[in-house]
């Protein structure tokens, strides 16, 4: 039997597929209410986009890249994540020339080789947003409203952590500060926060190797180190989200697994999903716009891993819904499924191809959570009608069919 690949899954048991449809449908519906209009970016991209913004250091570009050379021998890549992507065609279709702000959301597979766990998986789903032309943190402060108002609305709790990572002032001055700090305990740490001291010192923070970490709480810390504009910028996002009820952790250790962030980074955590805890990640990027070659544009966006909120949201009650239509004589199934063809310029409509008894014909529609179960027998076809039992109220009744 062939079967999928290790760490991708099928969605497709009823419980998580219409939790998957319904986190789409609440996540769309409140990306639209912010101003988010819908993006699609293809699957795959050249190997380039990927080393350039994601970064060669980051693990993603480093070791987990589906990365071949195709038949035209282009080095290609399946996407990682989906920034890069929805950049590379903000500048390619010259919206960094036009200016202005532009707000995108987008969700589908990201592919990332890693080793498959619990909520860590090689084909996964994201639902993200990029926002760009605003410079004010007041958008850095609408994306995290955004995503709060998602998790509220799905019924998931969450912590959410927050840090700043500087910029092109003071970032620097910070990293070799930091540097130092690393050679002072560099006979102790393991060898991947040795070659982060090389290629992305900041990335040793996020170490997860319980001896590092130890070591690291006595790191420099950005936060003590930040320029003028970032203190503010930083200060003033947080003064937004207390007037707006966001409740946040500072955490100067939160440094995200991709190169491109400069100032706010954030991440949502989950305690109830185990170890792969983060539900959701992003932050400014304001220099990556340029850093793709496009005219300076800055930019801020987040993207939420959809299977680890599958088994958090809380579905509302399943209430039934539209019509199931059947036939009690072979001759009535021509009549039932015009019927059906009519209801659904409307509504939901389900009918079923076979002739069956009334028993049968009930079941039926409570299998497809119909809220009326519309049947017709050989009475029905010379009476000109149609009989209806609501299946929320119990009631039963008979309808002329031009009245149905
Ligand atoms: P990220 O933190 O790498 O950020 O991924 C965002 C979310 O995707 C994570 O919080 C997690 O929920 C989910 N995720 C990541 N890897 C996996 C995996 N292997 N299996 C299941 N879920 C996973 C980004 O991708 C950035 N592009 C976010 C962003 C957008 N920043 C600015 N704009």
């Amino acid at each position: 039997m062939i079967t999928s690949l290790r760490g991708m899954n099928d969605i497709l048991d009823e419980n998580q597929s219409q939790r998957f449809t319904y986190f789409l449908d609440v996540a769309q519906k409140i990306a639209k209410r912010y101003g988010f209009s819908y993006i699609e970016t293809p699957l795959l991209e050249e190997t380039t986009l990927f080393k350039r913004s994601v970064g060669e250091s980051s693990d993603i570009v480093g070791k987990e890249m589906y990365q071949f050379i195709d038949k035209g021998e282009n080095d290609v890549c399946l996407r990682p994540e989906g920034t890069a992507g929805v950049v590379r065609a903000f500048i390619q279709k010259k919206l960094d020339k036009a200016g202005g702000i532009h707000r995108f959301f987008y969700y589908g597979p990201m592919f990332r080789y890693e080793r498959p766990q619990k909520g860590r998986l090689r084909e996964f789903h994201q639902f993200g947003v990029e926002s760009f032309g605003v410079a004010s943190v007041y958008e850095d402060a609408n994306i995290i409203m955004m995503i709060s108002d998602i998790l509220k609305e799905l019924g998931i709790g969450y912590r959410l952590q927050l840090n700043s990572l500087g910029d092109g002032n003071c970032m620097p001055q910070y990293r070799n500060n930091l540097v130092k700090f690393i050679e002072s305990v560099e006979s102790e740490i393991c060898e991947d926060c040795k070659r982060r001291k090389e290629t992305n010192p900041i990335r040793v923070l996020d170490c997860k190797n319980e001896k590092c970490q130890s070591l690291y709480k006595n790191a420099p810390k950005l936060i003590n180190l930040l320029c003028k504009e970032c203190e503010d910028d930083f200060s003033k996002l947080q003064k937004i989200l207390d007037e707006n009820a966001i409740s946040y952790e500072i955490d100067t250790n939160l440094v995200r697994g991709l190169d491109y962030y400069s100032k706010t980074a954030f991440e949502f955590v989950s305690d109830n999903i185990g170890s792969q805890s983060a539900i959701a990640g992003g932050g400014r990027y304001d220099r990556l716009v340029e850093f793709l070659d496009g005219r300076p544009t800055p930019a801020v966006g987040f993207a939420m891993g959809i299977e680890r909120l599958l088994e958090l949201i809380k579905m509302p009650q399943n209430s039934r819904g539209g019509y199931y239509l059947g036939a009690m004589d072979e001759e009535a199934i021509d009549i039932i499924v015009a019927l059906t063809h009519k209801k659904r310029a409307t509504d939901r409509a389900i009918c079923d191809y076979k002739a069956k008894n009334l028993k049968n014909h009930l079941k039926g529609a409570d299998k497809v959570d119909a809220k009326y179960c519309c049947v017709i027998g050989t009475n029905e076809i010379n009476d000109g009608t149609i009989w209806i039992k609501d299946l929320q109220n119990k009631k039963e009744f008979i309808l002329k069919r031009e009245e149905f």
